[in-house]
């Protein structure tokens, strides 16, 4: 049967895959001929970072699986040999533990950038959806790992955080145990967690990466003056704001990534343990179900969500509020009332709520890390009403803001 040559017009060995896969036309549509805004700072290289580090979680996530045993007996030991006898085991386990951290700092700074230049709002409600989710499966991914080296703090906070479950009515003790597989954490919780950590959530999570630059490269990307391109084009139906993503975004995205490397090596490198930020001390000692830490606190990256939960007396709301500070973020597009989409233009209500909530977020995250005291209470309760506040306040505070006009065109000087 004769096939059809592509529209391309590439010949040999390239035109012979044209003819039988859209290669050129992919590499086209997404790389070479994908119109981003020219006007990109330095706060859009996080999208690419985070691309880099999910690989670079997968990549080392693979080679810890080879010598890593999911066993309660045994998966202390395994970490332990992969650290003292596995051939750059040392190196390979550190990317992969301090990785963990940064794939929250470069994603809390994605989205936080997303905050900025009101990237959730139309037409890329989809986007920060698709964005959300991964979020929510990140935090599970990273919650299942984290147990994993089978050290006191991973048990503890295993035990913690899935007794929370407890707290729903009626099914909860019940509920609890299904999902602990036991009575208490054991080798069945290890086994489960093991599976979703290596298997389940990182389908989840490259799926899900891929539905969220489809969505992205359907409606283009937003930038800092939060203006859409699109309406201005040239006689060509290419946006005059527009530059082609490849050459000029991939080289400014490796100098972003030339800079992560440089940082985040560092650390690798030099201080793998991020001074107990990134791996806790307890978690230098083996599992022990009959001695509880003297503090059992989460990993930096879930501070602030556990201060939330701490914050209120009420077990169950206190879950409630927990997890309704992660869904409410879904609820952004709708929230957000206001006629333009960056902070570049939006009036005094607006920056005055994002800097409250930023400083509440970071208190959240500190006291969240560190054992209950009084003041710390009070802090992370103020800080969950402004949290909440923040949110919750958008339709009205967001309607009645004082915004400037927004440019015809991207605002933008050669540099
Ligand atoms: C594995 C995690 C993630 C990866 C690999 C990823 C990747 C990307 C990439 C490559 C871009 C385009 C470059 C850029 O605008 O920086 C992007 C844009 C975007 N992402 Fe993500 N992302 C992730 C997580 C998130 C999360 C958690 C959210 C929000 C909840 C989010 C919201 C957005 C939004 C709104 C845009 C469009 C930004 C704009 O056009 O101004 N992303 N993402």
């Amino acid at each position: 049967m004769a096939i059809i040559p592509n529209p391309h017009k590439t010949t040999g060995f390239l035109g012979w895959i044209d003819d039988r896969f859209p290669l050129t036309k992919l590499w086209k549509d997404h790389i070479s001929e994908y119109y981003a805004p020219k006007n990109f700072n330095w706060w859009y290289t996080f999208g690419s970072l985070a691309l880099l580090v999910l690989v670079n979680q997968l990549l080392t996530g693979i080679f810890l699986t080879m010598h890593y045993k999911p066993d309660a007996a045994q998966a202390w030991h395994s970490v332990e040999y992969i650290m003292r006898d596995v051939p750059w085991g040392n190196i390979i386990r550190y990317l992969h533990s301090t990785g963990a951290s940064a794939f929250f700092i470069v994603v809390y700074l994605h989205m936080y950038r997303g905050l900025m230049y009101g990237s959730y709002k139309k037409p890329r409600e989809l986007i920060w959806i698709f964005g959300c989710l991964i979020f929510l499966a990140l935090m599970a991914e990273a919650f299942c790992g984290y147990v994993l080296p089978w050290g006191q703090m991973s048990y503890w906070g295993a035990q913690v955080i899935i007794s929370l479950f407890g707290a729903i009515p009626v099914v909860g003790p019940d509920l609890v145990v299904w999902i602990q597989g036991d009575y208490i954490p054991s080798d069945a919780t290890l086994n489960r967690l093991f599976s979703l950590h290596v298997v389940a959530i990182p389908f989840v999570l490259v799926g899900l990466v891929v539905a969220h630059l489809m969505a992205l490269h359907e409606v283009g990307s937003n930038n800092p003056d939060g203006i859409e391109i699109k309406k201005k084009k040239d006689a060509n139906g290419i946006p005059l704001d527009g530059v082609p993503f490849h050459p000029y975004y991939t080289v400014k995205d490796i100098l972003g990534v030339a800079v992560f490397l440089i940082v985040f090596l560092g650390v690798v490198f030099f201080a793998p343990d991020g001074g107990g930020y990134f791996l806790e001390k307890p978690n230098f000692q083996e599992a022990n179900p009959m001695v509880t830490p003297e503090h059992i606190t989460p990993a930096w990256y879930f501070g602030a969500f556990y201060a939330i939960l701490r914050a209120i007396p009420d077990k169950l709301l206190g879950v409630v509020a927990m997890f309704g500070a992660v869904l409410i973020l879904f609820a952004l597009p709708w929230l957000d009332r206001s006629p333009v989409k960056s902070i570049r233009y939006k009036g005094p209500i607006f920056k005055t709520a994002l800097a409250l909530f930023t400083l509440a977020f970071i208190a959240l995250s500190y006291f969240g890390m560190q054992a209950p005291t009084t003041l710390g209470t009070l802090i992370s309760r103020i800080g969950t009403a402004i949290y909440f506040g923040f949110f919750l306040l958008m339709p009205f505070y967001s309607k009645i803001d004082k915004t400037k006009p927004e440019p015809e065109r991207v605002t933008y000087e050669a540099h």
